[in-house]
Formats: structure tokens, sequence, C-alpha cells
């Protein structure tokens, strides 16, 4: 329902100011309404479905010309604007990749937009640009990656691959870049076959998996002679850390090796695995990721960002800046002293964001050992989830727990393959219907595979069991339908 226009509407206020009276009390029933709700999340639906008819109604409304009384938008805002949709944040929500989001990182946001920092330039917010360094600088060493990497802070996992990209054929192909064939799996993220389309590579080779969802090396040394002898340049591999799909993990360390014996650029998308870099467990697993020319990695999944923070490191720094620096009279102003970073010299975006103060607050307030406890959490629940499916007969487990993921099906004695692809293909659907617990699914080995990515430090293990319970029973309904 659309709040009718405030029969106190204030007169029309052409410099778009708002009393501070009446700023701090908008403000506080705002910062009110974040804090009821991460009180209340875990009682509330995991998301609630809303279609086109039912959205029309409640927000279509023709451009406002007199403006309304702001606390009736807010009301506005929160019923009928927020509510409908996933809660992505919710610590029964094990769908795609999570992003459990953390409060300071919320107030950091706040800040970011209300003192209206301009994160493009060293001149428009020093301390902007310092803290970015200061971050970046934390996960590059994380990572493993050398002195001389450099970053920056972009919308998320799309983006960063994108700059890698961009990079990456500039390096690797130059002039060239309609020769350029570029390496991936068909497990690599959807992300980077729209990079590949809009930086306007021709000579994409999907190479199948493994049986264990892995790129395989050989396969990728095998493609490039015969691609040479066609005329094409092999520029660049795509490699992934922690695949959205099953959370497995490239060879990275042999495909390192093929890339130095051709000339390629590797580069490793680890948007949301390679947070996992935080814990000893999740470094044996990511093995090789600081040999990568350039690394993708998501802050607003497993490092607990709210949307949107992603990040791109580069081995080599300087050349983002061959890759993305320009020139122009009017930016002439702006330009600084050589030891000044102006990070929209590294990117797509002059205007940005200050994307990177959200996780340098932090990372501040709670510290680095708290963050390592929740990617360990997050790991240790997704192998819980493991043992729990494989000592139930009404389960099978499809893949191990890898990276916080574990994928799995519904068994039914007597089912034919269809029957139990339809079966498991329903039951996210299901979930969401119910409320309770919401996962996503995935095709592994020709067959549907549910998938739970259980990176919320708020998850509990009860969640987990209770979540499988609760599918165990919707199975049963299905079955029974
Ligand atoms: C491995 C991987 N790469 C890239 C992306 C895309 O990231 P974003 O949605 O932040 O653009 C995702 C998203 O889940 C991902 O899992």
């Amino acid at each position: 329902m659309v709040v009718a226009m405030s029969t106190a509407a204030r007169a029309t206020d052409p410099r778009l100011t708002l009393d501070p009276d009446l700023a701090r009390r908008l403000g506080h029933r705002v910062v009110d309404a974040l804090v009821e709700r991460l009180v209340e999340l875990p009682g509330l639906p995991v998301g609630e479905r809303a279609g086109r008819d039912e959205m029309e109604a409640r927000l279509r409304e023709p451009l406002p010309e007199e403006g309304c009384d702001p606390e009736r938008v807010l009301e506005t805002v929160l019923h009928d604007v927020l509510v409908p949709g996933l809660r992505v944040d919710h610590p029964r929500f094990f769908a795609f990749v999570p992003s459990p989001g953390n409060p300071v990182a919320v107030l950091a946001d706040a800040l970011a937009a209300g003192f209206s920092v301009f994160a493009g330039a060293w001149l428009g917010s020093p301390g902007a640009a310092m803290v970015e360094t200061v971050v970046l600088d934390w996960l590059r060493d994380v990572c493993g990656l050398p002195g001389g990497a450099q970053g920056l802070f972009v919308s998320g996992g799309s983006t960063a691959n994108l700059t890698a990209l961009a990079v990456a054929l500039d390096e690797r192909a130059g002039s060239e870049r309609p020769r350029a064939a570029v390496y991936v799996s068909d497990e690599t993220h959807s992300s980077v076959e729209r990079a590949l389309r809009v930086t306007g590579v021709r000579h994409v080779r999907v190479l199948p998996s493994d049986r264990h969802q892995q790129l395989v090396p050989g396969d990728v040394a095998a493609a490039v002679p015969a691609d040479r002898a066609a005329g094409r340049l092999p520029a660049c591999v795509v490699a992934t850390a922690g695949t959205t799909g099953t959370g497995a993990v490239d060879p990275l360390e042999e495909l390192r090796e093929v890339c130095d014996e051709h000339g390629m650029w590797l580069h490793v998308d680890g948007a949301y695995g390679a947070a996992a870099m935080l814990s000893p467990h999740g470094r044996a697993r990511l093995r090789g990721i600081e040999l990568a020319d350039s690394l993708t990695l998501d802050p607003h999944k497993w490092l607990f960002q709210p949307l949107e923070a992603g990040c791109l490191l580069v081995r080599d720094g300087a050349a983002l800046e061959r890759t993305f620096s320009t020139t122009a009279a009017y930016l002439r102003d702006a330009a600084g002293a050589a030891s000044e970073v102006n990070f929209s010299d590294r990117g797509i975006q002059l205007t940005r964001q200050f994307r990177a103060l959200k996780l340098w607050m932090s990372l501040k307030v709670y510290g680095a050992a708290a963050f390592r406890a929740a990617v360990e959490h997050g790991l240790a629940l997704a192998e819980h989830a493991e043992r729990r499916l494989a000592s139930d007969p009404a389960w099978e487990v499809v893949t191990p727990a890898r990276l916080g993921i574990v994928t799995f099906r519904a068994r039914r004695a007597g089912a034919s393959p269809a029957e139990l692809d339809a079966l498991n293909a329903g039951l996210p659907a299901a979930a969401l219907a119910d409320g309770f617990a919401y996962l996503s699914s995935h095709r592994v080995q020709g067959a549907t595979a549910l998938r739970l990515c259980t990176i919320n430090p708020r998850t509990t293990r009860e969640d987990v069991d209770s979540t499988i319970d609760r599918l165990a029973a919707l199975a049963q309904g299905a079955a029974h339908a």
C-alpha cells in the first residue's frame, strides 16, 4: 500500500535540507529498525516471495510533486520495500553465497555516505585512500601475494573479474586481443563469461572439469598448441579458488606452471573462497593462491561485509594503472604527488564509494582473530552437515564439505533418476515457501544436487541440524504429494 500524502505536508524545501531535530529523530528510527531487525532475524522467515502484481500494488505511484512526511516514507520503506525478498544474512540462509555482514560495517557504510566521501582521488579523501591502501595490504599479506601487489575495492566479484581480465588481456595480448584465447572450466563463475564478452574475447575455451569439479592443468596444456597452430594467442587461464557450485579449488600450483610455460596470465577467482586464507585449514586447501597474477576476493561474502564490497589484487600492481590510468585537463588539479594513490587510476570508476571503510572498521573493532574464528566456524559447520547427512540413509552426500559448501541429494527407494531429480530440484522452492531455511541447487555429475553454504558466523549446529530435519520432512511431503 502506498503511504498517502501526509496532511501535515511540509512546505516545499528547494534546498533539500532536514531540520536537525527531525534528522536526529529519523536517524534514531533508522538505527532502531536496523538493530531490531538483527535481534529478530533468527525468528523471521528466511525469505518472502512477492510477485510483480503485489509489488506494483505496494509501490506504484505517480512522481510525487509534493513532499510527504518523512516518518511515513520511512514506514513505507520498512514495510513495503525492505520486507519482501531474501534475508541473505539470516542464520539459516544457506543458498547461493550468503552475505552475513556485521553491524559495525553497516554503520561504516552510513558514515561513508553521510560524509560524502569521494574515494576516487587522494585529494578527495586522503583518509579514504590511506585506509584502502592499508586494508589492501592486509588482504595481500593474508593471501600471500608479494609486496608489489596492489589492488582496489570494487562493487563485487563480477566487477573484480572484469577488471582483472581487462588487465590480463592488456598485459598478455595488447593489440593482438582479437587473437587472444582464454581458458576456463565449466565450473567457472558466470561473471567470467560476461567479462569475456565485455572485453571482446572471441576464443574462450570452456574445458570440462574432472570428477572433483576441478580444472585439469593437462587439458589446458593440451589445448594451447592447437590454439597456437590455429593462429590464436593463449593469453589467460581463469582458475577458481572455491567454485560457487561445490567449493572446489582448481590445482593452482600446476596451473601456474602451465601459465609460465606458455606465457599466460593466471587469474584466480577467489570471490568467496579466498577469505579462507585467514585460517590454517583454508590455507592448506588454497595452496598456490599466492601464485596468482590477479586475485578476486569479495569482502561482501566470507569477510562479513554488507553489500557491496569486492576486491581485486594484482601481483604487478603497476599493471592496473597501465590499463586504467587516463589524463584529462579537467582532472589535472586532482593529480597529486607520485606517492599519493588515486584509486580511479586503477579501475573503471572515477567517482567511487569509500567501500574499504567498512572492512577496515570491522577488522579494527573485532580483530582478525574474530574473523579467523568466524571463517573456521563456517568450515566446521559444513563438515558437521556432511557428517549428519552421511549418517542418514535418507540423504546421499554428493560432494564433501569444501570451503564451507556441501552438496547432497535426497534418496528415495525405487525412484528413477528423473523422479529423484524432480524431487531434489523442487526442494529449494519448497524450503523458501516454508520459510524456516533456504538452500539452493546445482548440477553435479549430471544430476541435481542440493547445496548448503555455511559461511554465516551466527549459524549454529542446531540451525544446520534443524534445517536438515525440516528438509527431510519437506522431501517426505513431496514424496507423498
Ligand atoms: C566464485 C565467484 N566468482 C564471482 C562471483 C560474482 O560475485 P558478485 O556477485 O559479487 O558480483 C561469485 C558470486 O557468488 C562467486 O561465487
